[in-house]
């Protein structure tokens, strides 16, 4: 199988902002992109970008998992960057559009369509280092995607390292910058005790990882760091705390310690996890810190992780209600 985003839908759904205003939908081939090499996006990041899911059901229908929310993401993304002001009900009817093209390339479950909107800053002028782009691109790739960590339900490695994964103002924001700044940490982790990914702690603050939000599981209890800048603010986080509360567990949104995390997850029973539009929700089975390492509970995947995860995908494979209104059918 190719590995998670490498295949791609041949058109994606196009829109320039030019003169201060979009132009209309283009369908487009989704292999290149014109740019000028002194885009502005090349030299002052300028980007921001989206990930979100559609899901084959049983019926053959399409349905997006909370768009809305991705949207909005998107545009606050866009604000906090100084990107051109992104249109929400142009940008949810170019995702509608372009997976209504492609739906018959969805995979069924536990495959999807990853949907990638991107905005990202096209000014041909590298004088301007300290100004915003006047002109962008957004467009919305497609890539039909299986299962993003390979190793299935696997439990994960993780190393807790006291560093930041990003500038601490713009954790919230879903910009390119970021994964780079936080590559080289990563990788050293990988080599260095073989950890599958890093959950940055500065200062004994437990955050995020590179592209997942991180949950722990005490009994009938969920922990996970309060809303602030400094990381990103997960839709499935959101999703799974929610159906945490529909099932009658307390969610306790605050910050939580290195030391208090190394504590509760040696405790029997313990239980922890990542949670991402890709990761969905995978179990953390070990924790690294200062050259030891702790099993998480017994060390394997944990019942309460594994419920919340099928809770989730019960609704979005169309298996279970959906009572919180987070599709949207496409077709
Ligand atoms: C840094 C980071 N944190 C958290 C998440 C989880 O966000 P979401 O659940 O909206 O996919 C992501 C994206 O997947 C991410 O890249």
């Amino acid at each position: 199988m190719s590995a998670f985003g490498t295949v791609f839908a041949p058109e994606m759904s196009l829109t320039r902002y030019e003169q201060g205003q979009w132009s209309a939908t283009e369908f487009v081939s989704s292999d290149s992109l014109n740019l000028h090499p002194g885009a502005h996006v090349l030299h002052y990041s300028s980007t921001c970008f989206e990930g979100l899911k559609a899901f084959k059901h049983q019926d053959g229908s399409i349905n997006i998992f909370r768009m809305e929310q991705n949207i909005a993401r998107l545009i606050q993304s866009s604000e906090l960057l100084s990107l051109p002001p992104v249109d929400a009900e142009q940008l949810k009817q170019m995702i509608v559009d372009i997976v209504k093209r492609y739906a018959g390339d969805v995979p069924l479950p536990p495959g999807s369509m990853y949907i990638r909107p991107t905005h990202i800053g096209t000014e041909a002028s590298i004088g301007k280092a300290a100004a915003p782009s006047n002109t962008s691109l957004l467009y919305v790739l497609l890539s039909p995607v299986g299962d993003y960590f390979a190793s299935g339900s696997k439990p994960l490695r993780l190393l807790l390292a006291d560093e930041t994964r990003c500038a601490s103002h713009m954790g919230v924001v879903k910009s390119g910058g970021n994964y780079a700044s936080a590559l080289q940490p990563i990788l050293k982790a990988r080599q260095s005790v073989q950890a599958d990914q890093v959950l940055f702690c500065p200062g004994g603050d437990v955050q995020e990882t590179g592209a997942a939000n991180f949950l722990l599981i005490d009994g009938n209890e969920i922990i996970t760091k309060s809303l602030d800048s400094s990381f990103l603010h997960g839709i499935t986080r959101h999703s799974i705390l929610t159906l945490a509360r529909d099932r009658g567990m307390t969610v306790s949104e605050r910050a939580l310690s290195v030391d208090e995390l190394l504590e509760r997850a040696q405790k029997p029973g313990a239980e922890a996890a990542l949670s991402g539009t890709a990761a969905v929700l995978t179990s953390v089975g070990t924790l690294i810190h200062d050259g030891k390492e702790y099993a998480v509970g017994n060390g394997e995947a944990g019942p309460t992780t594994n419920a919340l995860r099928q809770a989730l995908n019960d609704i979005q494979w169309g298996k279970a209600a959906d009572t919180h209104g987070w599709l949207t059918n496409v077709c």
